[in-house]
């Protein structure tokens, strides 16, 4: 992958990178098509990364579709395929892992200590593979993006990353490879993560400015779904992932929810602008 990046290179031509772990939605697809649109060259990794779930979470059975995910990849006009192996990509006495401090240990972190470590590690393997000019991640994995930025940076990583917003169905429900875990009731029950995102907005339109009240409306329409069971619902300044207690004029925050639906765990966010 190295050698072929390199080539690339050496021929002037520059590098979209799309990390995915595979099962391809539309939100997949919105990242090729930026990439396309500001690289010469695409490169779509596939690769379920063990290192980022825990024990207990769903590695092995994490939904995976190989045939198809490449026949969309080449109906995109993707360049190229990266799929390595785990053995690949973790040789044996591998010992090295990316952890970033602070962001990691909220939210997110709390209830997958080891999540970002994997996370970090994987991607950081993955820039030094495919030597990205530009790389593209979903809003979907609010803090995910936080976390990835703040390594880039911290390690010097020389790729940009460029967010995308988040590809919802038409009913508001946000696009996950885990939807399809969900059963049809579960699907219907799935949809009060995005109404309760609506609810956040509509009352900070109306001018609600406490989060300890928005919150606790968000958790009251979600708590009254028999099949949900509540990780976090949460706000945070949009610039720096820290949560905040009140909203001020001109700040941009993200409404964060994770939230069990029968055993499928979804997490969902909007953006908000105070003004
Ligand atoms: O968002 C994902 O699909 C994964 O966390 C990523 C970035 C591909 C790393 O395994």
């Amino acid at each position: 992958m190295q050698r072929l990046s390199r080539k690339l290179k050496a021929e002037n031509k520059t590098i979209g990178f799309v990390p995915t772990m595979g099962f391809l939605h539309d939100g997949h697809i919105s990242l090729v098509k930026k990439s396309k649109l500001k690289a010469d060259i695409t490169i779509v990794s596939i690769f379920v990364n063990p290192t980022q779930f825990a024990p207990t979470e769903d590695f092995e059975k994490y939904p995976r579709d190989a045939k198809r995910d490449k026949k969309l990849l080449s109906s995109n006009g993707v360049d190229y395929l990266f799929m390595p192996d785990v053995s690949e990509i973790y040789k044996l006495n591998y010992q090295t892992f990316v952890q970033v401090e602070k962001i990691t240990g909220i939210l997110e972190g709390e209830f997958r200590p080891l999540h970002f470590k994997g996370v970090a590690t994987v991607v950081s393997i993955l820039f030094n593979c495919v030597l990205p000019d530009y790389s593209f991640f979903g809003q979907k994995d609010a803090q995910q993006v936080a976390v990835i930025r703040q390594m880039t940076r911290d390690l010097k990583f020389d790729t940009d990353i460029i967010v995308c917003p988040i590809i919802r169905e038409s009913d508001g429900l946000a696009m996950s490879s885990r939807n399809i875990y969900l059963s049809d009731q579960e699907r219907i029950d799935a949809l009060v993560l995005s109404k309760s995102l609506k609810l956040a907005e509509k009352l900070i339109g109306e001018g609600e400015r406490h989060t300890r009240v928005i919150i606790s409306k968000m958790t009251s329409e979600i708590n009254l779904v028999a099949s949900s069971k509540i990780d976090y619902v949460n706000i945070v300044d949009a610039d720096n992932f820290s949560i905040v207690d009140k909203l001020i004029f001109g700040g941009k925050y993200y409404i964060l929810i994770a939230c069990r639906i029968g055993k499928t765990r979804l997490i969902d966010n909007v953006i908000v602008k105070v003004s």
